[in-house]
């Protein structure tokens, strides 16, 4: 799989995954204002097709933020998140970020997982983060303290 910065072309493909992967899907809009306005936005391509992408922010002078990552559902389980999220993690230690902070929901026991195998640690319980009754996580990666390899 390769990955790559996403392009305009993109937008539509990007736009189906998030759909597919949240309950409460960015718009297709945001998404492109998120790339207009110089977000880390890098997509993971096989044959041609974009099967899944990763956004992220650097929030403050030494935190970053994943704003959104999903893998199309086929291709899920194949190390495609691991590898979108190891290449931003490269991007924030090259701009000196140390910290990365993100939301999810409290119920997504899958994601929660795939964040602590890459380093993260649950800081905070976010009471109706996603609306009334859906409670999120925050996670925390210090890089300081993180293994080498992600
Ligand atoms: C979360 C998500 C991005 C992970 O991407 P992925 O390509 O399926 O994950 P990977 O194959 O790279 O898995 C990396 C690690 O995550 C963990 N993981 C993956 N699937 C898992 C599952 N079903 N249960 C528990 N842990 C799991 C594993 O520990 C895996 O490490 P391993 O390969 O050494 O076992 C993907 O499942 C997804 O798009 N989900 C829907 C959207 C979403 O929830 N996004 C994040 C919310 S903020």
């Amino acid at each position: 799989m390769l990955v790559r910065e996403f392009r305009l072309k993109d937008l539509e493909r990007v736009y189906k995954i998030e759909k597919e992967s949240f309950d409460l899907p960015y718009d297709i809009n945001i998404l492109k204002e998120l790339y207009n306005i110089g977000a880390g936005f890098l997509v993971g391509v096989e044959n041609d097709k974009v099967i899944g992408y990763i956004i992220f922010w650097i929030k403050d002078e030494f935190l970053g933020h994943i704003i959104s990552i999903a893998v199309s559902e086929k291709y899920q389980n194949n190390g495609v998140g691991r590898k979108l999220l190891s290449k931003a993690i490269e991007l924030f230690i090259a701009f000196q970020i140390n910290k990365i902070k993100l939301e999810v929901k409290a119920t997504d026991v899958k994601a929660i997982n795939f964040y602590k195998k890459a380093g993260f640690v649950e800081t905070n319980f976010l009471h109706s983060y996603y609306g009334k009754g859906v409670d999120g996580i925050r996670m925390l990666l210090d890089l300081q303290y993180a293994p080498k390899k992600n």
